[in-house]
């Protein structure tokens, strides 16, 4: 008879004394990656409590948690689950005293959700995403240099396909044959026309610290192999443009595979990380 070998069972780390405790919010394609890297131990300084999706809540080893007490566990909440999902858990999350890191931001755009998140006593963090640049778009809206900034992002027809597009509009873009432009305004206009795909608008604007400095656009081009978002700031202190070309998530085409590495490297920032660039 063979000797019996003893598969490991993988145990999800302990629990440490004053680690962050973590809620995600979402299991997609943002969501799940980050559940994983918080369940395994490789975020120093921060402990997945609960992930919760529309079904409800459960903890890291599936067992379920009653109604909304995982709010209750929770230092900080990182929202990856959509627009309105920021609408309805939002709020409560805030009100209890508990940080949310925002991933769609476009949600935002709703001016009075947009005060209640930012009323305290929990902490509004938003998500750089998709993008970067951030940093000397903040740094010269601060300095009050800052003159206009713009944004403009190009992705596959398939993915800018939305309720509100009439048959029409639908069959041109589909039908298009090189890079057309979809949709140009403010950016709480943008990020409220294509909710899952340009929440990076609201990120500038929010950046920016300013709606009306800020233009967002959206093409489509059925021969591009990336996401990119072409991002333009002047300022009295000169001209920067970052240029940035994100291969899609191989689980959500309209999400780049960046993104759950931007929540990740918030996380660890707010874990109390050392020697972080800010
Ligand atoms: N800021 C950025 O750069 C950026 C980039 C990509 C996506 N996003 C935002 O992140 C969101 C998530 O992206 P994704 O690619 O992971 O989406 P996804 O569709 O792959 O997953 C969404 C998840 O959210 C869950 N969900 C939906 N409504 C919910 C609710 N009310 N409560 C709890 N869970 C709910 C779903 O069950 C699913 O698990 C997008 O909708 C978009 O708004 C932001």
């Amino acid at each position: 008879m063979s000797e019996a070998v003893a598969v490991p069972v993988p145990t999800a780390p302990r629990p440490r004394e004053g680690d962050l405790r973590v809620v995600v919010l979402g299991k997609g394609a943002i969501g799940a990656p980050v559940r994983e890297a918080l369940a395994s131990g490789h975020v120093q300084g921060a402990q997945l409590t609960a992930i919760v999706d529309r079904r409800g809540a459960t903890r890291p080893d599936g067992e379920p948690i009653e109604g909304d007490t995982w709010l209750g566990e929770a230092d900080l909440v990182v929202e990856a689950a959509g627009q309105p999902a920021v609408a309805s858990l939002g709020t409560s999350v805030i009100a209890a005293g508990v940080d949310l890191l925002v991933l769609s931001i476009g949600a935002l755009g709703d001016e009075d959700l947009h005060d209640r998140l930012s009323a305290g006593p929990g902490r509004l963090y938003l998500s750089t995403g998709a993008i970067g640049g951030l940093d000397v778009l903040r740094a010269v809206a601060d300095a009050g240099t800052l003159q206009y900034a713009r944004i403009e992002t190009t992705k596959k027809p398939r993915t800018l396909i939305q309720d509100w597009m009439s048959q029409g509009q639908r069959a041109e873009l589909l039908d298009a044959v090189s890079r057309v432009e979809v949709l140009r305004g403010s950016p709480q206009h943008i990020a409220g026309a294509f909710p899952a795909s340009a929440n990076v608008a609201m990120a500038v604007a929010a950046a920016a610290g300013s709606r009306s400095l800020v233009e967002a656009a959206v093409f489509a081009d059925p021969t591009c192999t990336v996401t990119t978002h072409e991002i333009t700031v002047e300022s009295t202190t000169g001209t920067y443009r970052f240029q940035i070309a994100n291969r899609p998530s191989p689980e959500n085409p309209a999400t780049s595979g960046l993104v759950p590495l931007s929540v990740l490297r918030a996380i660890r920032d707010l874990a109390g990380r050392k020697e972080t660039v800010l």
